[in-house]
């Protein structure tokens, strides 16, 4: 591995722990302006000073991401489909690589669809892309299992995602979290990071679910909706991040929570309306 491919990715996951905490603002690419991120830089900007990494879309991007941000930029290059449409794998890479080195991002990332009616386009788009990153020292992570087939996202769907996705030459890997999510760790042999998925119930649960997930394993998070979704996002933000970074308990992170609702920002009016 070429030295732009290793500083790339070391940027995204500090030495402070070698883990990462992703934030995830790219679903607007197939769900339109999903609920808080109507106004995705009004959601974004207070959340850059606490995330190691940003994935978005080069549309968001360009249109509410400041030039001067110095967070590593995770930028979605799959597209093409939207929630309208029952079947979400008909995906194709959307976003050109000479864009991805413009835009001086860290990592590209693509969704792979392992079972779906497109599962070849998208299995051979991810060797195309990873031919591409190597040549250019642009690190590529597949997205598995977005979707709404939540039924399939079992370990042994997972690993068999996560593995495809690695053999193939993915250089991280982001998935879900699952019971018996150790072994899908076990059968990838590149970083794996963890989608929170819907906003579950509490905050406490979206802790446990990221305590949980590091604890077996995985590399970091890449979370969206479980944080701007909630009414305290940057406080949320820094209670994921004692769990990632400084392996707090889901009890110290929720307690932290607690304590930073108070003096950090709330949500943004916008997208609380
Ligand atoms: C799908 O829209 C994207 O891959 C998201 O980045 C991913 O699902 C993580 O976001 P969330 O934590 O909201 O599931």
């Amino acid at each position: 591995m070429d030295w732009g491919m290793r500083n790339r990715i070391a940027r995204m996951f500090p030495a402070r722990s070698g883990h990462t905490v992703m934030l995830a603002v790219d679903h607007g690419y197939f769900m339109g302006p999903t609920r808080h991120l109507e106004n995705a830089g009004a959601t974004i900007g207070p959340l850059l000073p606490y995330c190691d990494a940003v994935a978005l879309t080069r549309g968001i991007l360009r249109t509410s991401v400041p030039p001067s941000c110095e967070v590593p930029v995770v930028l979605r290059v799959s597209g093409g489909v939207t929630v309208l449409h029952e079947d979400l794998s008909h995906e194709a890479v959307t976003t050109p690589m000479h864009e991805a080195l413009r835009l001086n991002a860290c990592a590209v990332a693509l969704s792979v669809f392992v079972g779906s009616p497109h599962e070849h386009e998208t299995l051979s788009a991810l060797g195309a892309l990873v031919s591409e990153g190597e040549s250019t020292g642009m690190p590529v992570m597949a997205i598995t299992a977005v979707g709404k087939e939540l039924e399939k996202r079992d370990a042994r769907y997972l690993a068999l995602a996560c593995r495809v996705s690695a053999e193939l030459g993915a250089h991280l890997v982001k998935t879900y979290y699952c019971d018996g999510f150790s072994k899908v760790v076990e059968a990838c042999p590149v970083p794996l990071v963890v989608a929170g998925g819907p906003k579950l119930d509490n905050e406490e649960a979206a802790l446990k679910l990221a305590h949980a997930a590091i604890a077996e394993g995985a590399s970091g998070i890449d979370m969206g909706r479980n944080i701007w979704q909630s009414p305290h996002p940057v406080a949320m933000l820094k209670a994921l991040r004692a769990i990632v970074h400084d392996r707090a308990t889901v009890r110290e992170a929720t307690e932290l929570f607690a304590g930073e609702k108070a003096n950090t920002p709330s949500a943004p009016a916008a997208a609380l309306a």
